[in-house]
């Protein structure tokens, strides 16, 4: 399966932005080189970790076999992040959501070669995976490491971070539960902090920024990135028991 082909309807709409069942979709599946060892992960590991995208609630407990805390991430990229963070946290379930095929089959490889019993993957549009499959108040956090950042600003609106995607995960999150987001784009930065900052649900556990939580490794690109003096930028938001007014009046 080729991620998030075939979700339902789409098209290009007029300002050459693809939309599928009313949202601007934030990525591109390009034929991308998969790997051997990759197809060949993909094809042994998901019968056992994937989880295959229904318009249905499902179970999250019933998915993994037990009840503990469910995190999900968006777009994992090639899930180095992801099997660190489960390793180091067997006492959480996690939640891996991404459409692109070499990611996917380099996640299963990590999951196969570490053996680490609480990752899951499903293969799949998250916006779709949010909206369809998971329950109100269903998940204890929420990870978003270095989204997309579609610097031109003509692409802007393919942005995965926007107030109604920010709205529906807020629901989908226990009161208490966390987002966690990270990028190395300002700019973005800047406008995620607003977005998050506006939905009633959420509120932030820093002035603005994060430090950096301890549970997050530095990646390869970023210790780079570092080096050469550019910033990365950690949000850390938590749900509200109670709506919070805010600056728009939502
Ligand atoms: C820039 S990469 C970052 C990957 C990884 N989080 C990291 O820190 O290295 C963004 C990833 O998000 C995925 N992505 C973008 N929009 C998505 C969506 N709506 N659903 C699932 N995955 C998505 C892309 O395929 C890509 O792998």
């Amino acid at each position: 399966m080729e991620g998030a082909e075939g979700v339902g309807i789409s098209g290009e709409s007029g300002n050459g932005l693809t939309e599928t069942r009313g949202h601007i979709r934030s990525f591109v599946l390009r034929q991308g080189r998969v790997s051997s060892a990759q197809q060949r992960y993909h094809e042994a590991m998901m019968d056992k970790i994937g989880v295959p995208y229904v318009v249905g609630q499902v179970d999250l407990d019933a998915v993994f076999g037990r009840a503990a805390p469910k995190i999900l991430e968006i777009g994992f990229g090639m899930g180095e992040t992801s099997a660190a963070i489960a390793a180091a946290h067997p006492e959480n379930d996690y939640l891996g959501v991404e459409v692109h095929t070499p990611g996917v089959g380099s996640l299963c490889k990590l999951v196969a070669e570490t053996g680490i019993p609480n990752q899951r993957i499903v293969q799949h549009d998250a916006v779709e995976v949010l909206r369809d499959m998971i329950a109100p108040d269903a998940l204890s956090g929420a990870h978003i490491f270095f989204p997309d950042p579609w610097p031109k600003k003509r692409h802007h609106k393919r942005r995965l971070i926007q107030p109604p995607l920010i709205a529906l995960l807020a629901g989908r999150l226990k009161p208490g539960g966390y987002l966690h987001c990270a990028t190395d784009w300002e700019e973005y930065a800047r406008q995620i902090l607003e977005v998050l900052s506006g939905e009633p649900w959420l509120e932030n556990t820093a002035p603005d920024f994060a430090p950096r939580p301890d549970y997050r490794p530095l990646t390869k690109f970023e210790q780079r990135g570092l080096r050469l003096g550019h910033g990365v930028w950690d949000l850390v938001f938590r749900k509200t028991r109670v709506a919070r007014a805010t600056a728009s009046g939502k």
